[in-house]
C-alpha cells in the first residue's frame, strides 16, 4: 500500500487522539498517528558542554523527517541519538529520553549494536568500503550470518537504491570506482541491504551534483514507503521537497556567551514552508539569518 506523502498525514482511527502525544509533540506534529520515535526533553553534552537542550520531537513512521538550521545548531548531533552513535565519541552523553516504538533506547540493556542494524545511516561523504559493488552490498548481511541468497539481496538493494541498472554488468569493480552520485546510491544499497526499519542521512547529498541529488531526492520518495527516513539537509528546497515534516532547529546564546542548540519549530513542512508560527523560522526559511 502506498504511504500518503507530504500535506497528507496519516490520520488512522485507531491511532490514539492526539493530545495524548502532546507531550512528546509541543512543537506541534498533527496528525501522527504512528510514531516510530519519542523524544522528550533529550539535551546532548560533548563534555560539560551543553550541544543541544531541551529536544522534543515526535517521529513518523515511514515519513522523511527533515532536521534544517544553520551550521552548529545541532542538528548532526540529535540526529546521531537515534542509533546512538554519540556513544562512540568521547564525552558525549544525553539526558531526557528517547524511546523507539516505546522502548528507552538508552536503557542498559539495549545493546547498540543491534540499534545501529535497525536504525542504518548515510553519511555527507560517500563511503563506500574498498571492496567490489557486489561486496560491498553484501557485507552486513554476511556479517549477519546470511549464506544463501546474497545474490537476490545484492540485487534487489541496487534496485531499492536505483542503482542496479547502472552496475549490474560490473558488480565485481571496486565501489570506488563509481562517481560520486553512484557511491551515495550503493551506500544507501548498502544501508538496507540489511533491512533496517529507519535510515538517517546526514547530508547525504552536499557532496554530489544537482542531477545526483535529484536522483536521490527520487529515490527517497521510493523509499518512504518501506522506511522511515531522517534526513539532515542544509538544503531548503530539498527539506521542502523531500519531506513530510521539518524540524528548524537554531542555537541561542545563553548569559554567558555559550551557543546551545534548540528545536524551535517541528511541524508539516507544508506549514513550515508557508506559514511558520515562529518569527526565527521565518526568518530562516526566507533566508534573513544563516
Ligand atoms: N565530537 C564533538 N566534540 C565536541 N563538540 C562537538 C562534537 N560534535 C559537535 N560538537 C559541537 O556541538 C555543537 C553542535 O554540532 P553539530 O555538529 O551537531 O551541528 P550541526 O547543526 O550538525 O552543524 P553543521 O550544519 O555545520 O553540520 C557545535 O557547537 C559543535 O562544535
Ligand atoms: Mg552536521
Amino acid at each position: 500500500m502506498t504511504e500518503p506523502r507530504q500535506g497528507t498525514a496519516k490520520q488512522d482511527e485507531d491511532a490514539p487522539p492526539v493530545q495524548t502525544f502532546l507531550r512528546y509533540t509541543h512543537r506541534g506534529a498533527p496528525g501522527l498517528a504512528d510514531t516510530v520515535f519519542e523524544v522528550a526533553d533529550l539535551s546532548v553534552y560533548y563534555g560539560d558542554y551543553e550541544a543541544v537542550r531541551d529536544v522534543t520531537m515526535a517521529i513518523g513512521r515511514r515519513q522523511i523527517t527533515a532536521m534544517i538550521g544553520p551550521s552548529g545548531c545541532g542538528k548532526s548531533t540529535v540526529l546521531r541519538c537515534f542509533n546512538r552513535m554519540n556513544d562512540l565519541i568521547p564525552g558525549a552523553r544525553v539526558s531526557g529520553k528517547i524511546t523507539y516504538h516505546g522502548e528507552d533506547l538508552y536503557a542498559p540493556e539495549v545493546d547498540a549494536i543491534e540499534v545501529r542494524r535497525r536504525i542504518g545511516m548515510v553519511f555527507q561523504k560517500p563511503n563506500p568500503f574498498p571492496k567490489s559493488i557486489y561486496d560491498n552490498i553484501a557485507y552486513g548481511p554476511r556479517v549477519n550470518g546470511v549464506r544463501k541468497g546474497l545474490d537476490d539481496i545484492v540485487e534487489e538493494a541496487l534496485r531499492q537504491a536505483a542503482l542496479w541498472d547502472e552496475v549490474k554488468d560490473k558488480l565485481k569493480e571496486s565501489g570506488l570506482s563509481l562517481s560520486g552520485g553512484q557511491q551515495q546510491r550503493l551506500c544507501i544499497a548498502r544501508t538496507i541491504a540489511i533491512k533496517p526499519e529507519v535510515i538517517l542521512m546526514d547530508e547525504p547529498c552536499s557532496a554530489l551534483d544537482p542531477i545526483a541529488t535529484a536522483k536521490i531526492e527520487d529515490l527517497m520518495h521510493g523509499l518512504a514507503q518501506d522506511f522511515t527516513i531522517i534526513i539532515v539537509t542544509h538544503n531548503m528546497q530539498q527539506a521542502a521537497r523531500v519531506s513530510d515534516r521539518t524540524a528548524f532547529f537554531t542555537a541561542d546564546v545563553d548569559d554567558q556567551g555559550v551557543r546551545h542548540g534548540r528545536l524551535v519549530e517541528y511541524d508539516l513542512t507544508g506549514q513550515i514552508f508557508t506559514t511558520p508560527s515562529d518569527k526565527r523560522t521565518e526568518d530562516y526559511i526566507t533566508g534573513r539569518f544563516g
